[in-house]
């Protein structure tokens, strides 16, 4: 099979090859998603296999409504259902107690399962067309950037999957974010296109996971804590967004910055994301930037950082873990 005869448009003929027990990447307004059925562990282990995904980084359950959502779990404490009320569908995954169906596989054995209602129409319909829960994480191979067009799915894994549902770019461009309510208190374990503001709003003040880059014992309660993740092949540097950024002397750089900021001439490539003043855009934006720069044959990227409030909060996260190239790759 040619690899780009693996790109269709048919959800139906999707939704067959997802209830076959197949690999199916999928659109969803996030970023795209490396989908199987949840209640086959056969097709989920191809999942980790086709990502080169280590077992203890446990999968995201698509779901396509909270009824369905809340039958995989033990329970639905009132703040998460709050929050399903209002963000679902949306870019919002929460970390629930689960019940025995779902497989450890799925969760990497940890006692909570990841669920989310994605909000795209195509992703909507897959579901509603496969009829079985959908496990998926973001379809790129393990540790790298996350594909938000069914190309950069087809560039990344296209030997190694069955089909990619074409459904056009993700509008929001960075991965959901992730709220455990494992514990006493709701938990923020990854920053990501719904801003932390948005779910304070609704619940009041949340802790927040810290990872430490020098130690990755954070991701054992969310593997999505790895410190170095979201990884361009070539070296990031980040620099402050009012610092004029510049060339590193005798090598290619690249520059990912925003249109406010400031840079000297010698740049090989430069890709404005957008306005400080339009963070959406920004993100939207962000991952085909990082991967366009990743690409064009450069020695280094250097990346103005965004404004810490938002969605900029998510993307400095990105940038981070993308700038920890100097630390070991886990998987
Ligand atoms: O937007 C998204 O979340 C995308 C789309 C496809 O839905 N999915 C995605 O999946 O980004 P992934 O696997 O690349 O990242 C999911 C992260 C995991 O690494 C982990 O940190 C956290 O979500 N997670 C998932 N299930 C969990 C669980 N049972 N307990 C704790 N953390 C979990
Ligand atoms: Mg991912």
């Amino acid at each position: 099979m040619s690899v780009s005869s693996i790109l269709t448009k048919d959800v139906s003929f999707a939704a067959e090859l997802i209830r076959q027990g197949l690999l199916v990447a999928f659109p969803t307004e996030t970023v795209y998603g490396l989908g199987a059925d949840a209640t086959n562990s056969a097709a989920v282990a191809g999942i980790f296999e086709a990502k080169r995904r280590p077992a203890f980084d446990p999968l995201i359950v698509h779901l396509p409504n909270s009824a369905a959502a809340a039958q995989l779990v033990l329970e639905f404490p009132p703040a998460a259902g709050l929050l399903a009320e209002r963000f679902w569908p949306g870019p919002l995954t929460l970390v629930l107690p689960k019940k025995p169906l779902i497989s450890d596989l799925v969760t990497a054995g940890l006692p909570g399962v990841g669920i989310r209602v994605p909000c795209h129409p195509v992703a909507l319909r897959l579901l509603n067309e496969a009829a079985c829960p959908i496990a998926a994480p973001s379809a790129n191979p393990f540790g790298k950037i996350s594909p938000t067009t069914a190309q950069h799915v087809v560039d990344g894994l296209g030997g190694r999957i069955d089909a990619v549902l074409d459904g056009g770019p993700c509008s929001v461009g960075l991965e959901s974010t992730v709220v455990s309510f494992m514990h006493d208190a709701p938990l923020l374990l990854r920053h990501g296109g719904l801003p932390l503001e948005m779910i304070e709003d609704a619940i009041g003040p949340i802790h927040v996971a810290t990872s430490n880059p020098a130690n990755d014992d954070a991701a054992q309660s969310s593997p999505g804590m790895l410190s170095r993740h979201y990884a361009p092949g070539i070296p990031l540097r980040l620099r402050a967004i009012t610092e004029n950024a510049v060339p590193c002397h005798g090598l290619r750089c690249g520059l990912l910055t925003v249109d406010e900021a400031r840079c000297g001439d010698g740049f090989v490539r430069v890709h404005s994301v957008g306005s400080t003043s339009d963070l959406r855009t920004c993100a939207a934006n962000f991952f085909a930037s990082l991967r366009s720069l990743d690409s064009a044959g450069l020695d280094v990227i250097i990346a103005h950082r965004f404004p810490d409030h938002g969605l900029g909060v998510a993307l400095n996260d990105r940038l981070e873990r993308a700038s920890r190239n100097d630390l070991p790759t886990i998987g």
